[in-house]
């Protein structure tokens, strides 16, 4: 009786020693310890023995036992503080440490030239201002010297909401009509660049987006002549391209200017690269800005910053610019 003992509880020694985790030995103290234990059982049948055995089984039963219930509770505190220990661990945060940082964006291209653009003409004066992206006709034509009937209309491809069925809300096909509102806003003298977001019904192709953006320029103020705009245009392209490019004037036609020029680039090599328009504000403009053209005289530009991005950085397609593959926009 008394081996059957000890097998009992060198078995449920084991059975403690072989538990990993506090679950576990719990269960293992309900079966090797609970009513229907093994030494539980070998309790029940001392009522058969001879009284000498009775005392000495008896005591070896309660001793094992003991060593049972010793070893459960060391096997269970042992396995609770190894668990405190690994999750202490696994909540383990350090200050100290530094952070590889993940790879940085940047801003794209076309925002860089917008950047740069508005530092080179706050450099040489000029203020900013925004206007909205969805015009009204008023402000898109006809505040800029192009009535309803007016054949220049149709030169600019216009996207029109579905707001307004009769075509006087549409997306601005140019930043000109900003002038319109800055006139309106401010009074002279106005030394303003406004650039932006425009619009037109245009396919995609290597010189072409059907959205881009323009910077537009506006100078009112008294006695303005056609030299302060050549002078305005000269000293901008040597601040932006440097020393080396110049700028030249070519007559042209604009509604909103009397008289108008296109202006263009002279790179070092002698080659030149068409800009932009420009001109004198019609006095029709400064009229509906507001303003009396006997007293107040200005002149305008405007031109495309994206292309200035292209020549930048010698994009060749236009549409590598805005197709937004990472592996293209990380290059800049
Ligand atoms: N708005 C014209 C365009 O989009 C560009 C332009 C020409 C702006 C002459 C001007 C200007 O301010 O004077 O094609």
């Amino acid at each position: 009786m008394i081996d059957e003992v000890r097998q009992a509880r060198d078995a449920a020694l084991v059975r403690v020693a072989a538990s990993c985790t506090p679950d576990e030995v719990r269960a293992v103290d309900a079966e090797v310890l609970g009513k229907k234990g093994p030494l539980a059982g070998l309790k029940t049948g001392l009522g058969g023995l001879p009284v000498d055995d009775r005392k000495a089984v008896g005591q070896a039963i309660n001793e094992a036992m003991t060593a049972v219930r010793t070893a459960i509770d060391e096997r269970s505190a042992c396995l609770r503080s190894e668990q405190t220990t690994a999750r202490i661990a696994a909540e383990r945060l350090d200050l100290t440490e530094v952070v590889t940082r993940q790879r940085r964006g940047h801003p794209h291209l076309s925002t860089q030239a917008w950047e740069r653009l508005e530092d080179v003409f706050v450099g040489l004066g000029f203020q900013i201002a925004e206007g909205p992206e969805v015009e009204t006709d008023f402000y898109n034509f006809e505040a800029l010297n192009m009535p309803r009937s007016h054949p220049a209309r149709s030169g600019f491809d216009t996207l029109f909401t579905d707001y307004n069925p009769d075509g006087s809300v549409l997306l601005r096909t140019h930043t000109s009509p900003v002038q319109i509102r800055v006139m309106r806003e401010i009074a002279p003298p106005i030394y303003m660049v406004m650039p932006g977001k425009v619009f037109r019904r245009d396919t995609p192709d290597a010189t072409h987006m059907p959205v881009f953006h323009q910077i537009e320029g506006l100078v009112v103020d008294r006695n303005i002549t056609m030299t302060h705009l050549a002078g305005t245009i000269d000293a901008f392209t040597k601040a932006f391209f440097g020393g080396g490019f110049s700028s030249r004037l070519r007559p042209n036609y604009f509604p909103f200017t009397e008289p108008s020029a296109e202006f263009d680039i002279r790179r070092p090599d002698g080659t030149w690269i068409e800009l932009g328009g420009c001109g004198m504000v019609h006095p029709n403009v400064l009229r509906a800005g507001g303003l009396d053209p006997e007293v107040w005289s200005g002149f305008a530009f405007g031109f495309g910053i994206d292309r200035m991005a292209r020549e930048r950085h010698g994009v060749d397609d236009l549409r590598d610019m805005f197709s937004n593959d990472i592996r293209f926009i990380e290059q800049f």
